[in-house]
C-alpha cells in the first residue's frame, strides 16, 4: 500500500520562499512581546508614541466642520479630528486647557466651535480658543496661550493619519515608503458606508493583528465558512498567490478557488451574495472593480487565481482589497494582554428592502467569520502566559507576523524613527 503523500502538490502558481527572499530570519520568534508588560511600555513610546497613526478615512468628516473624535489608549490620549469650513483637516488633543476637561463629549457630529460643558471656556475648530466668561478675573492673560493642542495630522489618499511627536521627526510620506506612492488612487468603493464591528479582547494586539495576516489557518479555522472558496483540490491549504514587503509595511496576496459555488445549504450565504455575487468576498466585473483591480498595488503578482491583498501598514492598521470592496482593521492596545479591535467592511447604500436584507445577511456572514478570527487569540493569550512555550515557529506563509515582530525591534531599538526606518531597510531587502 503507497502511503499518501503528507503534502499534496500544489497544483497552482503560489508563492513560496517569501521570508528568506524579503531577507527575513527562519528561526523560532519571541512571544516576550505578546507577553511582558515591560516590552508593553516600551512599546507604547517607542512605537505608537512615534509613529504615524491612522485615525479613519476623510469620508467620516463628509461636511464642513464635521468632527469625530478616537482614543488611543497606548499613548493615553483622545484624539479630536475636525474639518473647518476650508476642508482643512487638523488634529487635537480633546482636552480643555483651562482644567482638562474633554471640550467634545460626543463620538462625532458637526460644529465649527466646541464649549467646555465645566467652565464654558469656547474653542473653534481650529483650535483658537476664541471664548472665556469672566476673563478678567484671569492674571496675565492671553487667549493665544491657551488653544487646543494641537497633534500632527497628515492625510493620504484619503486616509487620516496623527503622529504624537511634537514635531514629526518624519513625514506621513517618508513613513508610508513605497507603499505610499504605489497604492496612491486606488479606486476605494463605498466609502461613505462601513459596516463597523467593534470588540474588546482579553489578548495582546499583535495577536489579532496575526490572526488577520495569514492564510496557513484557513482550512483549519474557516472549514465551512471560507475554507471552501479560498482553498480547492489544487492548492489544499490556500497558500498565497504572492507576498512582499514595503519597507516597514507588508503585504500578502491570498488564493481564491474560481470554481467555487455556493451550497444549496448554506442559506444565509445565498441571501447575502444577493447583495454580494457569488459568495463574502467576491464582486462583480463593473468598471470600477475593473479599475482596481488593474491597479498596479492590487495583486502584484498578477495571479489569475487572486482573491484578496491583506496589507498591513506598520504598526496596527491593516487595508485589506477584494474585487468584492474593501475593509480594514484597527488594533488598539490598551494593557499588554487587552487590545480594542475595530473592523470596517464599507458596503454600498441598499437601494431596496430586498438589497438592505441582502446586505444583513452579508453582515451576518462577515461577523461569523470573523469570530472566527478572533475566536482562537485569548486562548493563545493565556497558552503563552501560562509559560508552556516561549517561541513561536512561523512556516513562509506567516511572514508577515515574522516581518511585524523585526519591524517592531527595530523600532523599541532605534534611537529615531530615521534609524528604525532605515535598519529595516537595511536587514530586509524590498
Ligand atoms: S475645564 Fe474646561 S472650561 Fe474649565
Ligand atoms: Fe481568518
Amino acid at each position: 500500500m503507497t502511503a499518501m503523500p503528507e503534502n499534496p502538490p500544489i497544483l497552482v502558481p503560489h508563492v513560496s520562499g517569501v521570508t528568506k527572499a524579503e531577507g527575513l530570519s527562519t528561526g523560532p520568534v519571541s512571544v516576550e512581546p505578546y507577553r511582558s508588560s515591560e516590552y508593553y511600555e516600551r512599546e507604547c513610546r517607542q512605537v505608537f508614541g512615534r509613529a504615524w497613526l491612522n485615525m479613519g478615512r476623510i469620508e467620516q468628516l463628509p461636511k464642513a466642520n464635521s468632527f469625530f473624535v478616537k482614543p488611543v489608549e497606548a499613548c493615553k490620549a483622545t484624539v479630536l479630528v475636525t474639518r473647518d469650513a476650508a476642508g482643512t483637516v487638523r488634529a487635537f488633543h480633546n482636552v480643555c486647557t483651562h482644567r482638562g476637561n474633554a471640550v467634545a463629549k460626543e463620538a462625532c457630529g458637526q460644529r465649527n466651535r466646541f464649549t467646555c460643558r465645566y467652565h464654558g471656556w469656547t474653542f473653534r475648530n481650529d483650535g483658537d480658543l476664541i471664548g472665556v466668561p469672566d476673563e478678567a478675573q484671569f492674571f496675565d492673560f492671553d487667549r493665544k496661550d491657551y488653544g487646543l493642542k494641537s497633534i500632527a495630522c497628515d492625510v493620504w489618499d484619503g486616509w487620516i493619519f496623527i503622529n504624537f511627536q511634537k514635531v514629526p521627526e518624519v513625514s506621513l510620506a517618508e513613513f508610508l515608503c513605497d507603499l505610499g506612492r504605489v497604492f496612491t488612487g486606488i479606486p476605494y468603493l463605498n466609502t461613505h458606508q462601513a459596516l463597523v464591528m467593534e470588540a474588546r479582547l482579553d489578548a495582546n494586539w499583535k495577536l489579532i493583528a496575526d490572526a488577520f495576516a495569514e492564510t496557513y489557518h484557513l482550512k483549519t479555522t474557516h472549514p465551512q465558512t471560507l475554507a471552501p472558496s479560498f482553498t480547492s483540490d489544487k492548492n489544499r491549504l490556500g497558500r498565497p498567490v504572492g507576498g512582499r514587503t514595503w519597507g516597514i509595511h507588508r503585504s500578502v496576496s491570498t488564493y481564491g478557488n474560481m470554481d467555487y459555488v455556493t451550497p444549496a445549504t448554506s442559506k444565509v450565504e445565498q441571501l447575502a451574495n444577493l447583495h454580494s455575487g457569488t459568495n463574502v468576498l467576491a464582486g462583480d466585473t463593473s468598471e470600477e472593480v475593473m479599475r482596481l483591480r488593474n491597479h498596479p498595488a492590487i495583486n502584484p503578482a498578477g495571479s489569475e487565481h487572486w482573491s484578496a491583498d491583506l496589507t498591513w501598514l506598520f504598526p496596527n492598521f491593516h487595508i485589506d482589497y477584494s474585487s468584492g470592496g474593501f475593509w480594514t482593521h484597527e488594533f488598539w492596545p490598551t494593557a499588554y494582554n487587552k487590545t480594542r479591535w475595530v473592523a470596517r467592511i464599507y458596503m454600498p447604500t441598499a437601494t431596496s428592502w430586498r438589497d438592505r436584507l441582502a446586505q444583513e445577511h452579508y453582515a451576518a456572514r462577515w461577523g461569523e467569520v470573523l469570530l472566527e478570527d478572533i475566536g482562537n487569540c485569548e486562548s493563545i493569550q493565556t497558552g503563552i502566559e501560562s509559560g508552556a512555550i516561549d517561541e513561536f515557529v512561523l512556516q513562509d506563509a506567516e511572514f508577515m507576523i515574522r516581518h511585524s515582530l523585526h519591524t517592531l525591534d527595530n523600532w523599541m531599538n532605534a534611537e529615531t524613527v530615521r534609524d528604525a526606518i532605515s535598519a529595516n531597510a537595511q536587514s530586509v531587502s524590498s
